[in-house]
């Protein structure tokens, strides 16, 4: 049983790696380099009406340049999503939706039966990019709603209204993610020293982020704070991407190792820990980065409030528990060799690469939404929040 195990997870590593190398080796369309110190005033997934092509902001070259990309090949699309050139549960989401309809634009003008078989396998492959984060799900098939409820219609009528969808979906993103930034904005005051794992940043949304909304909200009102961002291996995003965007608006911002927030919490230097979340299930147990679990299990030691910040799309009233959560598995590479100049690990030793991890719902202080802040029993009061 053991030798059976260990086969299936070296083809696992080998399928992984295979992949890895295949997304690698693909192409992309680079729309044009911008000048670094504009990154907040770029969102970072758009539409170009022009061409109608989904146009996001290159992830995985930040902080060093500022690369944007037009997408419209459903290949190109799953690449970006995959390789984390377009990363974080709402950019996911909102990058699927206008990436569906810029592949469905350039599909024939046929009629419905053959338009939505085409349109439903596209959905079903850009949906299988990666499985944790709920809103890319969930934002699919809100695409899907519009086909199911105009059977019938051909392509050239179904079009107009998928645009329409798509642009909804980035328009809703921006305004929760405002709204969870004023809410989570009443939890903390000028000069708190905040911790942040990952990066559910501007960069991970639209626009303003999930769990550094509050921030960026607070800065818009002449606050400042003291934030503590940590560097999140294997793919560095709070280094890269959250350190990056707060310095860009101005924040006070350290970056340190994942080994180090237990000190940093020990000096008394945090007030609050803010992190986002890729899948939240009814009962309140929160899908997020690896590491995240280990952050709430400090803050509870600390007596350091743990707050996450999620918009409704991101909670999954379907899934029961954190067991039900599906964790993405990723690539060895990104571990041994991704950001080095030389392997770090010897050829041929195993690597455990989960994505995400799950913090019991007994560690969240309280959710902050776009409806407000949501505080135990999570079973029960989700349950009113969608009633609302
Ligand atoms: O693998 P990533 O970079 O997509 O992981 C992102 C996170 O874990 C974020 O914290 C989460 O998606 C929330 S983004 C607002």
């Amino acid at each position: 049983m053991v030798d059976y195990c260990r086969a299936k997870a070296k083809t696992a590593q080998l399928t992984m790696f295979f992949f890895f190398i295949i997304i690698k080796l693909s192409k992309q369309k680079e729309a044009k380099k911008v000048n670094n110190s504009d990154i907040m005033r770029i969102d970072t997934v758009s539409f170009d009406e022009s061409t109608d092509e989904l146009v996001i902001i290159d992830q995985t070259k930040l902080p060093n340049e500022t690369v944007l990309l037009r997408l419209s090949d459903k290949k190109d699309i799953f690449e970006a999503i995959y390789k984390l050139q377009v990363r974080g549960a709402p950019a996911i989401g909102v990058a699927a939706a206008i990436g569906l309809y810029a592949v469905a634009k350039r599909l024939p003008d046929s009629d419905y039966d053959r338009f939505s078989t085409e349109l439903c396998d596209i959905k079903d492959y850009l949906c299988s990019s990666r499985p944790t984060a709920v809103n890319l799900a969930w934002a699919l098939e809100r695409m899907w709603d519009v086909v199911k409820a105009n059977q019938g219609l051909p392509a050239a009528k179904l079009k107009p209204l998928l645009k329409a969808k798509a642009l909804q979906i980035r328009d809703d993103d921006i305004k929760c993610c405002r709204a969870i930034g004023e809410n989570g904005l009443t939890l903390i005051k000028d000069g708190d020293g905040i911790l942040t794992h990952c990066n559910a940043g501007q960069l991970a949304t639209v626009r303003y982020g999930t769990a550094l909304a509050p921030i960026h909200v607070g800065r818009e009102k002449g606050m400042n704070f003291k934030v503590f961002t940590d560097e999140t291996r294997p793919l560095l995003q709070g280094a890269r991407l959250s350190s990056y965007e707060m310095a860009a608006d101005g924040v006070d911002t350290t970056v340190i190792c994942d080994n180090m927030a237990a000190s940093v919490m020990k000096k008394g230097w945090i007030n609050a820990v803010f992190v986002g979340a890729d899948r939240v299930a009814a009962n309140g147990d929160t899908a997020n980065k690896i590491g995240t679990m280990g952050v709430a299990i400090m803050a509870k030691h600390f007596g350091i409030p743990f707050y996450v910040c999620a918009p409704l799309s991101t909670i999954d009233m379907n899934c029961p528990d954190g067991d039900s959560i599906k964790i993405e598995q990723r690539a060895a590479e990104e571990v041994t060799e991704m950001w080095y100049e030389k392997r770090m690990a010897p050829i041929g030793v195993k690597v455990f690469n989960p994505a995400f991890d799950v913090t019991d719902n007994d560690m969240v202080t309280a959710f902050v939404t776009e409806r407000g802040v949501i505080y135990p029993p999570y079973s029960e009061n989700f349950k009113k929040l969608f009633e609302k």
